[in-house]
């Protein structure tokens, strides 16, 4: 399995517009990550960078001992698979089974790897109810979970969520972190971008913030919710249990409601 790694890495838009700079860093095989920051920090710009959509202007992306750039984003996108962060930018499929089955056609399985993909990544997204439907008369949460089903039947190392919180309930968001529990589990390396603060803080071990196209710290949930220049600098909130127990003046960092309640009692 790959290690990630991003050395010096700079994107350039064709219009001139330089998005991320001078990006370094490194995510291990088997990780789970979270990548957050405001709006236009250059999240989806840097994970577009790590599968192959993109290319850096400046610097390199490695996979293991790949370089992105020596390779085609078909070759890349076998190894890193990405969930783009709107869903009609990637489904194009009349069935949410064609859908799902399109990536592990294409891969020549045997017809019964073929299936057994299929059947797994729609039972573990909760898809299978919907798999003769028309995805574009699902609605928009249902859609990103077909989009996240296609991804995982895939079956690549890595594997990229770009927002996939974005518009979904106390369930949605329920089910996504069993599934990235499972992935985790299961050895794949995953990375996820993610506006929801409590979501981050409950369900990743590591945190890379980005701000004004550059990654401004990484660290556990614990320390980057607990630094505060960092989080003001990326304009980002605590969790409501953290904002709490400052409030409190706690000077401990607390992330999870469990924590609260026994440090409250020991009080
Ligand atoms: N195709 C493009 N051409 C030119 N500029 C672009 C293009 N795509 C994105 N940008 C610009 O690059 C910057 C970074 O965009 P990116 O999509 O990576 O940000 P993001 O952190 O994912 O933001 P969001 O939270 O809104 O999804 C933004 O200012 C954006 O407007
Ligand atoms: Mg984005």
């Amino acid at each position: 399995m790959r290690d990630l790694k991003l050395s010096n890495v700079s994107y350039e838009y064709p219009g001139g517009f330089l998005a991320v700079e001078d990006l370094s860093l490194e995510i291990k095989s088997g990780e789970n990550v979270a990548i957050v920051g405001q709006n236009g920090a250059g999240k989806t710009t840097t994970v577009k960078l790590m599968n192959g959509l993109l290319r850096p202007t400046r610097g390199d992306v490695l996979i293991g001992e790949m370089n992105t750039k020596d390779f085609t984003t078909a070759q890349v996108s076998r190894i890193v698979g990405y969930v783009f962060q709107n869903p009609d930018d990637q489904i194009f499929n009349a069935t949410v089974e064609s859908e799902i089955r399109f990536g592990p056609k294409m891969m020549k399985l045997s017809p019964a790897e073929e299936d057994k993909r299929i059947e797994e990544a729609l039972s573990l997204t909760g898809m299978d109810k919907f798999r003769k439907e028309n995805p574009f008369n699902l609605p928009l949460s249902i859609r990103k979970f077909v989009t996240i089903a296609a991804v995982i039947a895939m079956g690549t190392e890595v594997l990229i969520f770009d927002e996939p919180t974005a518009g979904q309930d106390l369930d949605g968001n329920r089910q996504l972190a069993k599934i990235l529990k499972e992935l985790h589990a299961a050895g794949k390396t995953i990375i996820t971008i993610s506006h929801d603060m409590e979501f981050v803080a409950e369900n990743f071990e590591k945190v890379i913030v980005m701000a004004n196209r550059k990654i401004i710290t990484e660290g556990t949930p614990k320390e980057i919710f607990w630094d505060f220049d960092s989080l003001e600098k990326a304009m980002l909130k605590q969790p409501h249990v953290s904002r709490v127990m400052c409030r409190l003046g706690f000077s401990e960092p607390v992330i999870s409601i469990d924590e609260a309640v026994e440090k409250i009692y020991a009080a």
